[in-house]
């Protein structure tokens, strides 16, 4: 377990400490609701707008953060002596995965890049599905699962998939990114853990980003933290600062076992 679970003065600054709060008051997502709606769901990822502009030349967060996030990444699982291989689901125009990528191969890592839109011009390859079709046909061989800064998403949105869907399609027929169930992180997550519950190998999820903050969905924190099955084993902090939004936003990655 590192020293950084927790870490006494991380929660002394006042900032960090009511992000931390924020995501704390995030309750568990309605997992129910979720399920419910799943079908739904899944035939709206299909008619998003691409989330990324794919003329983007950084990663969705600042290159900065990306590179502190990655190397942190890798070290954990050198030092580990975790050969990874790693499967990314929402891995945009991978300018981030690529930084990872370089690091891992150096111990014999791999990593499968994924993104419902396959981004066309990306630093390695990476292959154009959905995050549970990516779990079908990359999870068995993988070990690790990687969410890097996926889409936010709060349960409040999901009221509009039961009511006012059609007041969120735009002009080229899209949903547009902030509405109608993106939920990636939890259905992701959801079809890995049914996976590795069949296979008896130590598996991992790395996810980067505020858990329920501006990345991710919102109660994810609460849901990983209260999984019956997966623990958290490690925690780095990658940066506090406001988000675009000006509120207070605290980064890390987050390191789950089963
Ligand atoms: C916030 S971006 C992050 C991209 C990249 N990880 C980065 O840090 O630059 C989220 C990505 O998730 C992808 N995405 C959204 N829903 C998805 C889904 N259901 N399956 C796979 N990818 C999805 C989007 O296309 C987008 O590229």
């Amino acid at each position: 377990m590192g020293n950084e679970l927790g870490a006494g003065s991380l929660f002394n600054n006042p900032m960090i400490a009511n992000a931390f709060e924020l995501m704390r008051m995030n309750e568990n997502i309605h997992v129910e609701r979720l399920e419910q709606m799943h079908e739904r769901i899944r035939q709206r990822w299909h008619r998003m707008e691409p989330f990324t502009n794919r003329d983007l030349e950084n990663p969705t967060v600042e290159l900065k953060f990306a590179r502190k996030a990655m190397k942190k990444i890798s070290i954990f699982f050198r030092n580990s002596h975790i050969i990874p291989r790693i499967l990314e689901v929402g891995s945009g125009n991978c300018v981030a995965s690529a930084m990872l990528y370089k690091r891992i191969i150096k111990f014999g890592g791999k990593l499968t890049a994924t993104d419902l839109y396959g981004y066309m011009h990306t630093p390695i390859p990476e292959v154009k599905c959905d995050c549970e079709e990516a779990i079908k046909r990359f999870g068995e061989s993988s070990n690790i699962l990687l969410l890097f800064s996926p889409t936010p998403t709060s349960m409040e949105k999901i009221v509009t998939i039961d009511y006012d869907v059609d007041k969120y399609i735009n002009e080229n027929g899209y949903y547009v990114p902030d509405c109608c169930g993106w939920f990636m992180d939890y259905f992701a997550i959801k079809a890995w853990i049914e996976l590795c519950q069949q296979i008896h190998e130590k598996r991992y999820i790395v996810f980067f980003g505020e858990l329920g903050g501006s990345d991710g969905t919102t109660g994810m924190y609460t849901f990983m933290l209260e999984h019956p099955y997966w623990k958290l084993i490690r925690r780095m902090h990658v940066s506090s600062e406001p988000d675009m939004f000006g509120g207070n936003c605290v980064k890390e990655v987050f390191i789950f076992e089963n």
